[in-house]
């Protein structure tokens, strides 16, 4: 039987096949312009123009079928990647799915910290990183290996403590637990094997994804200042690299254009307004290369 990775070694991506993160992975590649077509719950597919082949797998599979060579890159979580404790390079932070890994106990326990929980039972899906934070601090545990709704355990008896993910912390709530304390903070990571077979590839994927994730990032900032004024306006308003100044008619003023992150797009607006900025005009960006 041939499949579609028959025949000569294109780049292969492994992406999620299913949940939140298989979503967040198709909408990023399709807005890098890395376009496929997946048949209904199809395991490859081609990208069109490009020498890739995306294999889709099990999220947290990716990492040690990249470690093995099975795939030469693919997009999983940070905590996947340290639980699974590939040979990978990390080669791109998608700054997406942003999360911690804690140990979590009812809040009503007295515990103050994990070094407390030596010789107790602890339930999670991070067996190999909770091992290793309890040994780093002289303790111990008995672990419950699980790959899923962890947050019930102590509930059912059969743990003390959890170690698990937080995103929002209303699962936490829901439960009645509270986090005694973080091992990590993880996000969506881009990974890649020292045994890539298309680096220049690779190497393009990477660029555009970097176009996306950046953009998503930042606005474009566009306002008028008197020239005197413009060392202080530059002070609010740095940039990427640095501001794009252009004359205006009117010499004493003059224009400014300049990458601002989006979470300071209205406090930058504000203090430029306070300091005589007119026309102040805000753009989102789709795409860049910087
Ligand atoms: C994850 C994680 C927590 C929850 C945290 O579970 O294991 O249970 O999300 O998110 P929150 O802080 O926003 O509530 P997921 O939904 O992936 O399912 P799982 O329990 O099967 O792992």
């Amino acid at each position: 039987m041939s499949t579609p990775l028959d025949g000569p070694r294109n780049l292969r991506i492994g992406l999620p096949s299913k949940g939140r993160l298989s979503e967040i992975a198709s909408e990023l590649f399709e807005q890098a312009g890395i376009k496929f077509r997946r048949q209904s719950r199809g395991l490859f597919a081609k990208v069109s123009g490009l020498p890739i082949d995306l294999v889709f797998l099990r999220t947290d599979d990716i990492p040690t079928l990249c470690a093995e060579g099975a795939i030469d890159m693919g997009i999983t979580g940070s905590d996947l990647v340290e639980e699974a404790d590939a040979a990978i390079d990390v080669r791109m932070r998608l700054g997406m799915g942003k999360c911690r890994l804690a140990f979590c106990v009812p809040e009503d326990s007295d515990i103050q910290s994990a070094a407390q929980l030596d010789q107790s039972r602890i339930a999670t899906s991070f067996p190999s990183v909770t091992r290793r934070y309890l040994a780093e601090r002289q303790a111990q545990a008995h672990l419950v290996s699980l790959s899923g709704s962890v947050e019930v355990m102590i509930q059912l008896g059969i743990a003390d403590a959890i170690v698990d993910l937080v995103e929002t912390g209303s699962t936490l709530a829901a439960n009645r637990l509270r986090i005694l304390e973080e091992i990590g903070s993880y996000e969506t990571v881009l990974i890649q094997n020292d045994r890539c077979s298309d680096p220049i590839t690779a190497d393009r994927v990477v660029r555009r994804l970097q176009g996306v994730v950046i953009a998503r990032d930042y606005s474009l900032l566009e306002y008028n200042v008197p020239k005197l004024k413009l060392a202080e306006a530059e002070q609010i308003t740095p940039g990427f690299n640095s501001p794009t100044i252009n004359s205006l008619e009117d010499d004493q003023w003059c224009s400014v254009r300049v990458m601002v992150k989006r979470r300071d797009v209205i406090e930058s607006m504000e203090r430029l307004e306070e300091l005589g900025a007119s026309a102040i005009i805000v753009t989102p960006i789709s795409n860049c290369r910087l």
